[in-house]
Formats: structure tokens, C-alpha cells, sequence
């Protein structure tokens, strides 16, 4: 069995191409210092409403200090992005809270949700983390962040949850169970069928390219 390497240097990882859920891919890798501006850019075009679910306020200013502090802390936080098309769409967090603890948080951008973005990084980022002995994730999100919740849920790791005034503090294991592993294989496997879809499908006639075109996107994957 591989022994974690806890002196691994934080931005060391692998570059690893991901399957999105429309199909497209994307890449997941560690945060570099020339990410900065990509990752300021992130956070400032994050609507108010997702700035209030990441930071419990809706403060930009609040946002890109977080954003500038990333950067700063790279010897102490496990930072990975995802990149698709040149562009830095999501983001996430593990620091250091205890010696087998970590801190998480996670920002998508809200023009790119429910592409499994939120799922991809919770995987790679616990991977990341057991790599270095952390054990266990702790968050604490708003009650009515159904998105991230859902994400912790369905992951398929282990985790409790407890609610006092309306914020939920959620810890979860990192070791990839059995669940996980069968979960992250299903969603692979439906993201993969339809980057295959365009491909399989007969190719429209040249007589009939317009029908045939909105054929294609009415069709099921
Ligand atoms: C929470 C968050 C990271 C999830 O990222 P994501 O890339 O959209 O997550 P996924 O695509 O993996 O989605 C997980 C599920 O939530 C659903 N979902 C995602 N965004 C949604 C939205 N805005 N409204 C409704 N459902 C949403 C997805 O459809 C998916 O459900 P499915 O498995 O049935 O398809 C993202 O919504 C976000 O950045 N929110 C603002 C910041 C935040 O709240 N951070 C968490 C605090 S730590």
C-alpha cells in the first residue's frame, strides 16, 4: 500500500483530464502562482447569491481577499483547479486543521453548476489529501445549500452532519470506499457516453442538416 507523503510539496500533482457531465473535457491540477489572475477572475464574476453560500456574506472584497490568501498559503493548503478551455471555473480548498484534519471549501463557477465540477473535486481533492494523511474533511455550510450538501451526500464518502442555527457542519472521511469508488464509476460512465453520443449518432444528410441537427440535441444521450 502506497505510505502517505506528508512532505509532499503542496503543488506537486498530477495534471489529470476529467470527463464533465455535457461530456466535455476538462482539467483538474493544483493551483500554480500564475493561476492568480484566473483565480481573482473566478471569484469576482461569482454572483452574490453563490458568494453568500461560499463565505456566508455576499462581500466581493471578503471573496478576493480569500482568493489572494490562497495564493499566499500554498505551504500550508491543498488547492485544486479545474480548467476547461483555458478558463478556471472551479476551485477547491483543504487546509490544515488538525495533524490528520482538513478544511474544505468549494467554488464552481455558477455558469458551469451541476456538470459535476463540485463531485470532481471533492474526489480528487480527498485523493490529494489521503496522499498526504489527512484523514478527515470538516466543512460547515448554510442549511440551505442544497447543492454542496447534495455533493458531500452523493460522493459516496462516509460522513456525519449536525445542524445548530441554520449552518451545518459536516465531516467526512477521505478513505474512498467501496460506495465512492462505485459512485465515481457511474457517473464516469454516463459523462463518457455522452462525450461518445455525437460521435455514434448517423451523420445528418445534406439534404436534411437543420432537421437533423435538432433531432440530434432533442434525442437522449
Ligand atoms: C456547491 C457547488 C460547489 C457544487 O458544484 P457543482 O459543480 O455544481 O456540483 P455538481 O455538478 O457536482 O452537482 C452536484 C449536484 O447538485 C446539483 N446542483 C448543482 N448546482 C445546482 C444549483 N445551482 N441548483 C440546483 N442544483 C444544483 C447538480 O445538478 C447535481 O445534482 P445531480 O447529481 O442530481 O446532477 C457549487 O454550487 C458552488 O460553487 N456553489 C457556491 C459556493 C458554495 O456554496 N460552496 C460551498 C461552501 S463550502
Amino acid at each position: 500500500m502506497t505510505q502517505p507523503d506528508q512532505e509532499a510539496p503542496i503543488r506537486s500533482g498530477p495534471v489529470v483530464d476529467v470527463l464533465l457531465a455535457d461530456g466535455d473535457v476538462a482539467t483538474v491540477r493544483m493551483l500554480q502562482p500564475d493561476d492568480r489572475d484566473a483565480l481573482l477572475d473566478l471569484h469576482r464574476r461569482t454572483d452574490p447569491d453563490n458568494l453568500r453560500l461560499r463565505f456566508f456574506t455576499a462581500s466581493p472584497a471578503t471573496a478576493r481577499r480569500y482568493a489572494e490568501g490562497l495564493l499566499d498559503r500554498a505551504d500550508q493548503v491543498i488547492v485544486l483547479v479545474v480548467v476547461r478551455h483555458d478558463i478556471l471555473i472551479g476551485v477547491a480548498a483543504a487546509e490544515l486543521v488538525g495533524p490528520d484534519t482538513a478544511e474544505v471549501a468549494f467554488l464552481v463557477d455558477p455558469a458551469a453548476h451541476g456538470l459535476g465540477i463540485g463531485t470532481l473535486l471533492l474526489e480528487h481533492l480527498a485523493a490529494a489529501a489521503r496522499n498526504r494523511g489527512i484523514e478527515r474533511f470538516v466543512a460547515e455550510m448554510l442549511a440551505e445549500n442544497g447543492p454542496m450538501i447534495k455533493v458531500f451526500a452523493d460522493a459516496g464518502f462516509g460522513y456525519r452532519r449536525t445542524l445548530e442555527r441554520g449552518v451545518i457542519s459536516l465531516e467526512l472521511d477521505t478513505v474512498a470506499s467501496v460506495r465512492a469508488v462505485a459512485a465515481a464509476d457511474a457517473r464516469e460512465a454516463r459523462a463518457e457516453a455522452r462525450s461518445l453520443a455525437p460521435l455514434l449518432r448517423p451523420a445528418p444528410s445534406q439534404s436534411s442538416v437543420s432537421a437533423g441537427t435538432a433531432l440530434a440535441s432533442a434525442a437522449p444521450c
